[in-house]
């Protein structure tokens, strides 16, 4: 949808002021922090930042905007990876960091209502108090929102045994572009009554409405688990045993890959050198396992070593203490940032049904020599989910801007081809959306397209992403 929106004046920041009279911002600071996120170095400024108390408010926001085709950025923590947050457009960054409570924690019903802005860690751990578990734990748990979470429908390590975001929401407020508030369901655990608007509006990437209140289901939260870091002499042996794990029945709470480049990457970025990596390590899995009784658990990890045995493993690493367990996951989860500190790069987030990650990878290889780029993959493997970050190296400015696009384009044909899709878990924002049509077909996208215009007649939310 391509509009042509209304350039903010004076008049339109009088009106805000009215509605917020403490939280219109449109200082060079404020508009420079919300031009971003975490993806590349993709920064375009909004013309003002406004940060909102309330569901009343965003809904006078948005009426005025409708009414007055000014177009509106919603803006969480701006971790995200696809550049959903980023004003793309210009008009009003809408900031949801004041939405920063949880309203209740149900132990009757293994429930939690809270708004979107509690960023996703200070959640799991509140409902951890009452022993209770939200599984979905993206790399940056501990300054991403969940309201964030939603509209992307993040994943993280956990999501190979607990599942993504969306199978926790149960319901979702909304305020919609046009400023009407609705609830998209039901405090229940099984709904079966009219169309599924929650799972609509998640990962719907803040195109249709603003998310101001969330109801997630909880689980009991496990009390025990194990962690082990496996080295491989070959990265395809370590993607063809993901697949073995799961054939022999066993279920790990996480399973990720990272290749060679990646931990020595983020080893040197965090100076952490109680890792030793061989010359002769090609890859890594960090395999967890988690439950409720060690001594099953400790089975577990019998059953996954005997399962390796047919790969080519070097000596496995379990983790002794707490300590040492965090500071395995601190390195799993600083890759990305170590990647973005080493060099100007471009992330994938491809997904391939699990038995198929070690073809991704060969394509990537293949694609990656014949175009010129060099690639450091890492991911959630367990999910068939590899995060592909090209680095931009001796590229030249051309090589980057116009032959990798098509580059990208064959790597994403690979995928769809192996029964695969481009983002995981990333999202498609700004950053994807040109390659919408290498999964969807033109009818697809059209359905797609008009869903948005029922919400959005005019376009304002969120405009230029995902299509
Ligand atoms: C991770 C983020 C980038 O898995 O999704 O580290
Ligand atoms: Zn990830």
């Amino acid at each position: 949808m391509q509009n042509a929106f209304k350039t903010i004046a004076q008049e339109d920041i009088s009106y805000f002021n009215s509605i917020l009279p403490s939280d219109v911002y449109t200082d060079d600071d404020a508009l420079k922090t919300y031009s971003h996120d975490e993806t590349e170095d993709i920064s375009i400024l909004p013309s003002v930042v406004l940060k909102p108390n309330s569901g009343e408010e965003i809904s006078s926001i948005l009426k005025y905007c409708s009414e007055n085709s000014i177009c509106v950025t919603p803006s969480g923590a701006r971790t995200g990876l696809s550049g959903g947050s980023i004003p793309s457009h210009g008009g009003v960054a809408l900031s949801m960091e004041k939405f920063n409570k949880i309203l209740s924690i149900d132990e009757n019903n293994n429930q939690v209502t809270t708004e979107p802005g509690v960023i996703t860690q200070i959640l799991q751990e509140a409902v951890k108090e009452k022993g209770l578990f939200y599984p979905p734990d993206p790399a940056s748990k501990g300054s991403c929102f969940i309201g964030g979470n939603v509209a992307e429908n993040s994943g993280g390590p956990k999501a190979v045994k607990y599942g993504v975001t969306n199978e926790y929401v149960l319901n979702l407020e909304v305020v919609l572009p046009t400023g009407e508030i609705i609830w998209t369901g039901a405090n229940v655990l099984k709904n079966a009554t009219g169309y599924n608007l929650t799972q609509l509006l998640i990962g719907s990437e803040g195109t249709l409405g603003i998310i101001t209140k969330i109801v997630l289901k909880l689980i009991p939260h496990p009390t025990h688990d194990l962690l082990m870091l496996v080295p491989f002499f070959s990265s395809d042996a370590a993607c063809k045993s993901v697949a073995a794990l799961f054939k022999n029945g066993i279920t790990p709470s996480g399973i990720e890959f990272m290749e060679r480049d990646a931990l020595i990457w983020t080893r040197d970025f965090l100076n952490d050198n109680s890792i030793e990596i061989k010359d002769t390590h090609a890859a890594h899995l960090l395999i967890e396992v988690d439950g409720f009784d060690p001594e099953k658990l400790m089975d577990e990890c019998s059953k996954i070593v005997e399962v390796l045995e047919d790969f080519e493993t070097d000596e496995i690493l379990f983790a002794e203490s707490q300590a040492q367990k965090d500071k395995l996951w601190k390195l799993r989860r600083s890759v990305g940032e170590a990647v973005k500190a080493n060099s100007i790069y471009k992330e994938e987030d491809t997904v391939v049904p699990r038995y198929e990650l070690p073809t991704l990878l060969k394509q990537v290889k293949r694609i990656g020599k014949k175009y010129g780029f060099k690639s450091v993959c890492y991911g959630h493997a367990g999910d068939g989910n590899l995060h592909i970050n090209i680095i931009k190296g001796d590229l030249s400015d051309d090589q980057w801007n116009n032959q990798l696009p098509i580059a990208i384009r064959e790597l994403f044909e690979e995928v769809v081809n192996l029964g695969g899709t481009l983002s995981g878990e990333h999202g498609i924002g700004l950053v994807q959306k040109q390659y919408m049509d290498i999964p969807f077909s033109e009818k697809s996208l059209d359905l797609m397209r008009s869903i948005k215009t029922v919400f959005d007649p005019k376009g304002i939310l969120n405009p230029g992403k995902i299509f």
